[in-house]
């Protein structure tokens, strides 16, 4: 089977070897790319389904807990005239609408800058900030994999022209995007590494819980699991239809994640056209495909997993029911010497 003619258009040439890859070495199609293009469009119609909610999710509650922390962060910034915002993994910039609009109300407001892995999301979180905010807020879209590319260039101006004494940046991480990522502590320290001495990290994640372990919010039913839409982007690319495979979704104790995959069925050999020529990828009759998963994470891991990636977790506060966590740390300065 041949990947759909689209796939070559959507996805660059190392964005395409990145999947080859990972689905030949640790059979799994990482997750990122599952935003791109029409998956960006699936991911904007889930978070406004989230939002819509009375029951609680990750859109609801993280919304709530930065609202219920206004105060407290408003205390933190109160040193500096003027707040930049950064918002890793934007998706469609919900989850920050009144964030933004209470520090643009404020006067502090600098600049607003959002980065994604997906062009689609960028460009879905533009047109929501221009018509939420007129021309107030400068968007400033930048595509980057957070990863593995810092960000710190991006506010190297403020450095040069001494604005940074009376600037903050804050940096978003939010809808627990961390958990989602092969290697959270190298992701973390990537972060580290873009940010000044005051600079506030901002990120909010579900937590672990007996409950949260069996917990999907994706449309589709655990006992006759489908692949809901954002999880399928890439397959629908490739042209795996889903007579295939069958979906499990689930917890798993060794790795401490949620999991979403499926089993193929039958035998598949995918050919994927690359620059210097052709690449098969055999995949077995029973093989499983990893899609996607969550590192469940209780308060005091993620309190720990903070601090081993350099950071002083400032203030970290739960939603009343203790499945929602809104972390705000800064980097270390006391690690130094
Ligand atoms: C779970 S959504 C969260 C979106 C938004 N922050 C929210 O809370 O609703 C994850 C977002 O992060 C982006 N993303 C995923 N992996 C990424 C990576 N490696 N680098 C940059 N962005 C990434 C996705 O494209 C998507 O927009």
């Amino acid at each position: 089977m041949v990947p759909h003619d689209h796939f070559y258009e959507v996805y660059s040439e190392s964005e395409i070897l990145d999947i080859v890859a990972t689905l030949d070495v640790r059979r799994e199609v990482p997750r990122a790319y599952n935003y791109f293009d029409d998956g960006a469009h699936y991911w904007d119609k889930y978070a406004h389904e989230l939002e819509a909610q009375d029951t609680p999710n990750i859109m609801n509650r993280t919304r709530s807990l930065l609202d219920a922390n206004q105060g407290y962060i408003d205390t933190l910034i109160k040193p500096f005239h003027r707040v930049n915002v950064i918002d890793i993994g934007v998706g469609n910039a919900l989850p920050v609408r009144s964030f933004l609009g209470n520090l643009l109300s404020s006067g502090k407001l600098g600049r607003y800058l959002a980065l994604d892995i997906s062009p689609g999301m960028l460009e879905i979180a533009e047109q929501n900030i221009k018509s939420w905010f007129d021309d107030k807020i400068n968007f400033e879209g930048h595509k980057i994999d957070i990863t593995h590319e810092r960000f710190g260039n991006f506010l190297a101006n403020e450095y040069l022209n001494n604005q940074s004494e009376s600037t903050i940046n804050l940096i978003l991480f939010l809808g627990g995007t961390l958990g989602n990522l092969r290697a959270p502590a190298d992701t973390l320290a990537v972060i580290a590494n873009s940010m000044g001495r005051a600079d506030m990290l901002l990120m909010s994640q579900k937590l672990d819980s007996t409950r949260t372990r069996h917990y999907f919010d994706f449309n589709t039913s655990p006992n006759n699991p489908s692949l809901a839409p954002i999880h399928r982007f890439v397959f629908d690319m490739l042209n795996i239809d889903e007579s295939l495979y069958r979906v499990e979704m689930g917890f798993h104790p060794e790795h401490h994640a949620r999991y979403i995959r499926v089993h193929l069925i039958v035998s598949l050999q995918i050919e994927f056209r690359l620059a210097d020529g052709i690449r098969l990828i055999s995949l077995e009759k029973g093989d499983s495909i990893l899609l996607w998963y969550f590192w469940q994470q209780t308060l005091p891991e993620v309190s720990d997993q903070l601090i081993k990636g350099g950071f002083y977790p400032i203030h970290l506060s739960q939603s009343p029911d203790k499945e929602y966590l809104l972390s705000i740390a800064r980097l270390d300065s006391s690690l130094t010497f």
